[in-house]
C-alpha cells in the first residue's frame, strides 16, 4: 500500500461502468481447481507436496504502520491497495494459497483523522485468478464501498469517501464468497483518529486474527487446499495471528520488542470469518480498552480478556513494569496450543521485585 496525504487529486478516474460489467458474471463463482469440499467424517487426506512459495513472508510486520497524525485540520488521504494472490507457508512445510491486500495478512493499516476524505484506489493484480473488492466499516455508503471497488484481474477502481466517526474499523473483501476470501487473508484495519488524536504511547502494534480452513490436518506437511466443507462446519485447521502460525514470536519474526517502563497500544482486528476472539495478554492486563474499536465513550479499564467479534476490532493499551514476554492470545486456548494463535511482545529491562519477584 501507499498512503499519502494531499489536497489535490492526482489520479485519473478509471472506467467504473466497464469494470462492473466485466466482473458481474464471475464474482459469485467458486474456482473448482482451488477448493475442495470434505465431509465431517472424512478420513485424513494425503496432500500433494508443498508448492514453491511466491512470497517468503505473508505475516504483516506489526510495527509497519503509519505514524500518529499530527494535523489539526482535515486532509485528503490517498490510499492505494493492490489485491494479490500469493502462495506462502502457514508454517514450515505447509503451503497455502492466500488472498491478500498488498501481499500481507492483515492488509496494510490505513490511518486517517475524523473529517478526512479518503481517495482510495484499488488495483487487482494482473496475474490473479479472482475478482476482489473492499468493504470498509468506516464508510457510510452501499456495501461500505464494495460495489464501487469491484475489480477483475488487471482492473483498477477508485472511490472517495469521508470518514465521519472515530475508531478502528475492519476492511475486508466482500465479493460473493466473502468468507472464502477473508479466510484466505483479505482483511485489515482503517483507523480513524479522533480530532484530538490518541494519547501518545511508546509502541504501537497492529495485529489481525483469522482462521483458515483446509483439507489437511494442522501441521501436516504438504500443500493445503482450501476446504469449503470445513468452513461451512466452522472447523478450522489453523487460527492465526498475522497469517502464519506463531509468526510474531521471538523464535520467528520477532518484530515486537519493548523496554520496561514503556507503554504500548495494540490495534487488534478479527477478520474471522467465523470465530470470535477472547483477546488476552498473558502476563499483563489491558490498562484501557476501547471495545469494538469504537472511540467516543470512556475506555474500559483493567480488562483481562476483551471479546473481539469477527468483523470488529479492539484498541487496547498496556504498560510493562517488569521484563519478560507478554503473550497475546485468543483465550480459547486450544487455538493457541494447537492451531497457531499466538503473538509475543519481548519486554527487556530492569526487574522490579516489588511488582514481581521471581526469586522470593
Ligand atoms: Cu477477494
Ligand atoms: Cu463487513
Amino acid at each position: 500500500m501507499t498512503q499519502s496525504t494531499a489536497t489535490r487529486r492526482t489520479f485519473l478516474k478509471t472506467s467504473a461502468a466497464a469494470g462492473a460489467a466485466a466482473v458481474a458474471g464471475c464474482a459469485g463463482e467458486i474456482p473448482a481447481d482451488k477448493v475442495t469440499y470434505t465431509e465431517a467424517d472424512s478420513d485424513p487426506r494425503s496432500l500433494d507436496a508443498a508448492r514453491s512459495t511466491t512470497v517468503d513472508r505473508v505475516a504483516a510486520d506489526p510495527t509497519d504502520i503509519p505514524a500518529p497524525i499530527d494535523r489539526d485540520e482535515p486532509a485528503t488521504v490517498e490510499v492505494e491497495l493492490t489485491t494479490k494472490e500469493v502462495t506462502a507457508e502457514i508454517e514450515p512445510g505447509v503451503t497455502f494459497e492466500y488472498m491478500t491486500f498488498d501481499g500481507q495478512v492483515p492488509g496494510p493499516m490505513i490511518r486517517t483523522r475524523v473529517g478526512d476524505t479518503v481517495d482510495l484506489t484499488i488495483h487487482n493484480a494482473e496475474d490473479n485468478g479472482m475478482p476482489h473488492n473492499v468493504d470498509l466499516h468506516a464508510v457510510r455508503g452501499p456495501g461500505g464501498g464494495a460495489e464501487a471497488t469491484m475489480v477483475a484481474p488487471g482492473e483498477t477502481e477508485r472511490v472517495r469517501f469521508k470518514v465521519t466517526y472515530p475508531g478502528a474499523f475492519i476492511y475486508h473483501c466482500a465479493v460473493a464468497n466473502m468468507d472464502y476470501h477473508i479466510s484466505s487473508g483479505m482483511f485489515g484495519i482503517i483507523l480513524v483518529e479522533p480530532e484530538e488524536g490518541l494519547p501518545a504511547v511508546d509502541n504501537e502494534f497492529y495485529l489481525g486474527q483469522h482462521e483458515v480452513y483446509t483439507d489437511g490436518e494442522t501441521g501436516q506437511e504438504g500443500h493445503h487446499t482450501f476446504d469449503m466443507g470445513a468452513m461451512a462446519r466452522e472447523d478450522p485447521t489453523y487460527v492465526l495471528i498475522n497469517g502464519e502460525k506463531f509468526a510474531i514470536t521471538p523464535d520467528n519474526y520477532a518484530d515486537m520488542t519493548a523496554q520496561t517502563g514503556e507503554t504500548a497500544r495494540v490495534y487488534y482486528c478479527v477478520g474471522g470469518p467465523n470465530l470470535a476472539s477472547s483477546f488476552h495478554p498473558i502476563g499483563s492486563v489491558w490498562d484501557e480498552v476501547y471495545p469494538q474499536g469504537g472511540i467516543g465513550g470512556r475506555p474500559q479499564r483493567n480488562i483481562q480478556t476483551t471479546p473481539v467479534q469477527p468483523g470488529s476490532t479492539a484498541i487496547a493499551t498496556m504498560h510493562y513494569p517488569v521484563p519478560g514476554p507478554v503473550k497475546l492470545v485468543d483465550h480459547s486456548l486450544s487455538r493457541v496450543a494447537r492451531k497457531g494463535a499466538l503473538a509475543v511482545i519481548d519486554v527487556q529491562g530492569e526487574e522490579d521485585p516489588e511488582i514481581f519477584d521471581p526469586d522470593a
